[in-house]
C-alpha cells in the first residue's frame, strides 16, 4: 500500500498496475477515522447512511444538507484516502446546472474530493458536465439504490442478454464522458468480469464477484452494526454490534448496582 494520498487519477495507475481497490462507506468523524488507520483507499460517504445511520428503509429520504453534514465530518478524519460523496436523490436528476452546482458543493463546503451518481442515460451527459467543471465523478450501475421503486427491489440487475449489453454500453458512455471509477453493484460476476476487462477505468465491485479491480462495502455490514436487511454479498468480519450492547448492559448494571462510579472514578 502505498503512503501517497489517493487521488481520482491515482484509482486509474492502481487498476493499470493491477493493484486492487479497497473501499468502504463512512458517515462520522470516529468511523472514518478508524477505516483511515485500517488503510482502505477510499472512504466513500454513501447515502446508505439514510440506511444505516438515520433508520430510513430507502435512500430516498437523504438530502444534500444531511449528505453535506456527513461528508464533512468524514473528511475532517481522511488523511490519504479519497473521499467520494454521494450526490443524493433529486440533487442531479432535475437539472444540470443543480447538479454541478451540488456537486461542487461537496467539494467547496465539505472538503470532499470526488463525487458518486448512479446510473446512465440521462446521467452520462450530467456526468460530462461535472467532470468538465472539474470535479471527479465515480459511477455507479447495476442495482441503483435511489431507482428502488422502479427496479422492484433490490435485486440483481443485468441478468438478461438485452440489458446486460445495455449496462456495459452505459459502462462505456460513462467512461467516455470521464467518469474514474464505476460501482458495479448486485451484477452477475461474468457480467462484472467482462465490463472490468472492457474498462480502461477501474470497476469497484458490491455483490458483483470477485473480478473487479476493486471492492466496496458498507461500514455497518463489515462490523456486524446494523440490524436491518444485510444482503448475502456483506461479509461480516466482526459482531461489533453485539460488543457495544454488552459494553452498554455492563455500564448500565454497574450504574443500576452502584458499582460505578466508585470513588477511584471520582473527583476529590
Ligand atoms: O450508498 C452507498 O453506500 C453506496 C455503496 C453501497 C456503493 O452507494
Amino acid at each position: 500500500m502505498s503512503e501517497r494520498r489517493m487521488t481520482a487519477p491515482e484509482f486509474i495507475r492502481m487498476k493499470e498496475r493491477g493493484e486492487r481497490i479497497v473501499v468502504l462507506t463512512a458517515y462520522d468523524f470516529p468511523s472514518a477515522a478508524i477505516a483511515e488507520l485500517a488503510g482502505v483507499d477510499a472512504l466513500l460517504v454513501g447515502d446508505s447512511v439514510g440506511m444505516v445511520s438515520l433508520g430510513y428503509k430507502t435512500t430516498l429520504p437523504v438530502t444534500m444538507e444531511m449528505m453535506l453534514h456527513h461528508a464533512g465530518a468524514v473528511a475532517r478524519a481522511a488523511k490519504r484516502a479519497l473521499v467520494i460523496a454521494d450526490m443524493p436523490f433529486m440533487s442531479y436528476q432535475v437539472d444540470d446546472d443543480d447538479a454541478v452546482r451540488n456537486a461542487g458543493r461537496f467539494l467547496q463546503e465539505a472538503g470532499a474530493a470526488a463525487v458518486k451518481l448512479e446510473g446512465a442515460g440521462p446521467t452520462v451527459e450530467i456526468v460530462e458536465r461535472i467532470v468538465a467543471a472539474g470535479i471527479p465523478v465515480m459511477a455507479h450501475l447495476g442495482y441503483t439504490p435511489q431507482s428502488v421503486h422502479q427496479l422492484g427491489g433490490p435485486r440483481a440487475q443485468g441478468r438478461e442478454e438485452e440489458a446486460a449489453r445495455k449496462m456495459l454500453a452505459g459502462a462505456k458512455e460513462l467512461q467516455d464522458a470521464g467518469a474514474f471509477a464505476l460501482v458495479l453493484e448486485v451484477v452477475p460476476m461474468d457480467l462484472a468480469k467482462e465490463i472490468t476487462a472492457e474498462l480502461r477505468i477501474p470497476t469497484i465491485g458490491i455483490g458483483a464477484g470477485p473480478h473487479c479491480d476493486g471492492q466496496v462495502l458498507v461500514f455497518h455490514d463489515v462490523l456486524g452494526i446494523y440490524e436491518g436487511y444485510t444482503p448475502r454479498h456483506a461479509k461480516r468480519y466482526a459482531e461489533v454490534g453485539e460488543l457495544m450492547r454488552k459494553a452498554i448492559a455492563e455500564y448500565a448494571g454497574d450504574v443500576r448496582e452502584s458499582r460505578f462510579p466508585t470513588e477511584e472514578e471520582s473527583i476529590r
